[in-house]
């Protein structure tokens, strides 16, 4: 039998080898929680990052994590989303689709906006295309859906980057310091912008959410239990301490 040849070369970030490992098929109980992390430890080489965790998050649930830079925050979200398997512990997983958006957009430049926000997406799709085009709307970018990164500002390249991640419809939303590379007003409807998405319940299910912030004037209004990473120690914070 003959393998039939790709029409277009491999592109590493296409939807061949999709950013979310696991759209793969996961038997769920949808009494489980989304995340479960047990005893969970993980070292870089000889430095240790993570020590004896244990998170629970619940579909719909929105958490924020704080601890200086370098503390292993985006290390955890990388676990609690299955990118990186703990070296220690267990983490039980039924997330099936995962938005994230980082401090920097992380978009390829030789792509329009669209283009971008259908990466992990099947772009042959024509539901998954009008649902890229209804995102990049609600982000207010109906209009610049054709240009190229290069043509945007840096409030509007990360706005793309918060549609491209709503655009899976995910299930856990990580939002790992998305207002550092933003200042001043842009910082301030930036997070009103999430506001406002994630609280009209976008994805059209319960939609988790984790926020990594560093600022208090960052942390989202919806931000539930709240945790703190401190040499390698996830605790959880009383909200009036934050
Ligand atoms: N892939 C990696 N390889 C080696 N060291 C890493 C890797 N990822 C993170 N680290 C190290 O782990 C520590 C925690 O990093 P990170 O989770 O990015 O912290 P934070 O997000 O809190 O700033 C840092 O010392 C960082 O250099
Ligand atoms: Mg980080």
């Amino acid at each position: 039998m003959t393998r039939q040849t790709p029409q277009t070369p491999l592109d590493p970030l296409a939807p061949q080898t999709p950013l979310d490992p696991l759209a793969r098929q996961i038997p769920l109980d949808p009494l489980a929680p989304l995340v479960r992390l047990c005893d969970v430890g993980h070292c870089f080489g000889a430095d240790r990052v993570l020590r004896k965790v244990d998170f629970k998050l619940e579909a719909g649930g929105c958490v924020l994590l704080t601890g200086h830079s370098g503390a292993g925050k985006s290390t955890l979200t990388r676990i609690m989303t299955g990118l990186l398997h703990p070296q220690e512990g267990t983490a039980h997983l039924t997330v099936r689709r995962v938005g994230f958006v980082f401090q920097d957009p992380r978009l390829l430049p030789w792509r329009t906006a669209l283009q971008n926000v259908l990466l992990p997406c099947d772009a042959h799709q024509q539901e998954a295309r009008r649902y890229a085009l209804e995102m990049l709307e609600a982000v207010g970018l109906g209009r610049a859906t054709s240009l190229l990164p290069g043509e945007l500002s840096g409030g509007m390249r990360q706005r793309v980057s918060l549609a491209r991640a709503l655009a899976v419809r995910p299930d856990l939303l990580i939002l790992d310091e998305p207002f550092t590379g933003l200042d001043g007003p842009l910082r301030e409807d930036m997070k009103a912008l999430i506001e406002s998405l994630v609280g009209a319940g976008q994805s059209g299910a319960a939609m988790a959410v984790v926020q990594v912030a560093h600022h208090h004037q960052d942390i989202l209004s919806h931000a539930g239990a709240q945790f703190r990473l401190e040499r390698g120690t996830l605790t959880a914070v009383p909200s009036m301490l934050i």
